[in-house]
């Protein structure tokens, strides 16, 4: 039985202002390409904090504990993870919340909202493989938000890449000046340690048994590395003044402004480095800010209550078809039971169940904080991007949805559950699970569902059949790419090969073409069309 122990959100915060209560927290989340360790990392991270005294409690993945949702079990059968949990504890007097991401680049849209919600990033490279495609999108997406990313070389407990090859390969292909604060003793392969850069010490690791438990880190005097490591650790004492000299050295202002990623190097499996992470990010990573609205306008942490929605989730316990909207608190207190204010709607939403969701276990909370992310139970009016105030009305900025690439007309199995069917379709419309557009010519009947990667169509069907009653079949449609139209466009485009025009669930008007060349036919004949792109999964 694992035991779970966590700061429970705002312990200790009673007492003082938001603002002080956000200067003691750090959101962030862990990104990587699939694969990576991301959620080795996880648990390996929430071990060091004590949060759990043994690996393998948050994702029960195949083998480990089982999880409470059936589609829970795809994930496990296909070893990824979709679902996101929020992880909150304490560590060295400060409140860390740890935002969970999917692992596969098919739920890239989940990911992006995610990252709309946190302060900073940690991202996981594997030491083998260096920057695979999604750790480039992945920067990509943290430099266009601004977010300050810390990169953690993982897997150095197996033969890989050299270490001053993967600094020269972030340098060059992410354009992020790399700083190391650790480095390696040892090639990948032969991780003995490391030497901490900021202080001139040796970190030696120790093995535990499949890193089960937290590995005791010894720091070690340089001389009496010397003695020790010989020839490794000379050549990593070489390769840092190499470093210095050609100016990586940390630098707390160019990494806030998102010119720099402090580099740190590791094994999540083995729990190498992964107390020094923690370090950094209690010493270097940014505590939330006054968040800017839709206007630009930056809102106080001490202002009254106001929090976005940046996720949410349905189907997570199979004894209670609920469904949880994650918000992120931007300022003010959050007292569970306030009666807040849904900006889209005006309307009143009562919070009287607020949840902190860790892996398959869930806790009410009472109190948070900026910074701090809640679940609210039941939430059903809210959707992806909704801001919620006290007193004083506030809209932030909106998280756009991404260009899908793929699409299928969706249809019940069986036309006497048409209403489960049309619930179950609206609701993960709402969930940002896949898009849904429509068409007088289609008919209610035979939504079109779009999707950036594929496998959010899997898990759309899952649900319907699983947890909404009603299995549908999905036909595949001949479109690659879509623009955002107007109804004039979409008027011109009626009766052309290869176009369709469909309304999505926000309003929207998307015009899918089977592919770039019958795009570019489109604008050549029409080049007066309103034909515009949308965010790509890519940018
Ligand atoms: P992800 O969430 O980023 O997709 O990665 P995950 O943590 O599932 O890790 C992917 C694989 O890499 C796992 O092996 C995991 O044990 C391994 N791994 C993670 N960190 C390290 C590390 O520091 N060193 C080494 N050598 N391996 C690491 P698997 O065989 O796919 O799964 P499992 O059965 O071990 O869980």
């Amino acid at each position: 039985m694992t035991t779970v122990e966590r700061a429970p959100a705002g312990s200790a915060g009673n007492a003082g202002s938001a603002g002080a209560e956000a200067a003691r927290r750090r959101t962030f989340a862990v990104i990587s390409h699939p694969d990576a360790g991301k959620s080795t990392l996880t648990e390996a991270l929430a071990l060091h904090a004590r949060v759990i005294q043994e690996a393998g409690a948050i994702h029960g993945k195949a083998g480990r504990k089982s999880t409470v949702s059936d589609w829970m079990d795809m994930e496990k059968a296909r070893g990824i993870s979709i679902s996101s949990a929020a992880l909150q504890f304490g560590y060295d007097g400060t409140v860390v919340n740890l935002v969970d991401t999917p692992g596969h680049a098919d739920f890239s849209e989940d990911t992006y909202r995610v990252l709309a919600a946190v302060d900073s990033a940690v991202m996981l490279l594997d030491a083998a493989k260096g920057l695979e495609p999604q750790t480039m999108k992945l920067f990509d997406v943290c430099r266009h938000r601004g977010i300050p990313v810390i990169t953690v070389v993982n897997k150095w407990d197996r033969p890989g890449l050299e270490a001053l090859q993967l600094m020269d390969e972030i340098r060059d292909r992410t354009g992020l000046e790399p700083t190391p604060l650790t480095w390696p003793v040892g090639i990948a392969g032969d991780f003995r340690g490391v030497l901490d850069r900021r202080t001139g010490d040796f970190v030696r690791f120790t093995r535990t048994a499949g890193g089960a438990t937290v590995a005791p880190e010894e720091r070690v005097p340089a001389e009496a590395a010397a003695a020790r490591e010989g020839e490794a650790w000379t050549t990593a004492v070489e390769e840092s003044e190499l470093l210095e000299a050609m100016g990586q050295v940390h630098d707390q202002e160019a990494f806030l402004a998102g010119a720099t990623t402090p580099v740190l190097f590791g094994s999540a499996v083995l729990n190498f480095g992964v107390g020094q992470l923690l370090d950094v990010l209690v010493q270097l990573a940014p505590a939330p800010a006054p968040r800017e609205d839709a206007k630009g306008e930056p809102r106080d942490l001490d202002a009254p209550f106001s929090a976005f929605v940046f996720k949410i989730q349905a189907g997570m316990d199979t004894q209670h078809r609920d469904r949880l909207a994650y918000v992120r608190v931007c300022s003010g207190v959050f007292e569970r039971g306030t009666v807040v204010t849904h900006a889209a709607t005006g309307k009143p939403f009562a919070t009287k169940y607020a949840q902190q969701v860790f892996g398959r276990d869930r806790e009410t909370v009472d109190t948070a904080f900026p910074g701090d992310v809640v679940g609210l139970v039941n939430a059903n009016a809210l959707r992806v991007g909704d801001s919620l105030y006290v007193e004083r009305p506030v809209a932030y900025p909106e998280i756009p949805s991404f260009a899908p690439e793929h699409f299928a007309v969706c249809r019940a199995e069986d036309s006497g559950r048409y209403k489960q069917f049309r619930r179950g379709i609206e609701q993960l419309a709402q969930e940002g699970t896949v898009q849904v557009l429509r068409s007088d010519l289609r008919g209610d009947q035979a939504p079109v569902l779009a999707a950036v990667g594929p496998m959010q169509f899997e898990v759309a069907q899952h649900r319907m059949g699983g947890e909404f009653g009603a299995p549908v079949r999905l036909d595949h449609l001949p479109y690659s790419l879509a623009r955002l139209t107007d109804r004039e466009t979409a008027k011109r485009l009626v009766g052309q090969s290869g176009v369709e025009v469909l309304e999505r669930s926000d309003g929207e008007l998307l015009a899918l073409f089977a592919d770039k060349w019958r795009l570019s036919r489109v604008e050549r004949d029409l080049p007066d069309a309103f034909l515009v792109p949308l965010v790509a999964a890519t940018s």
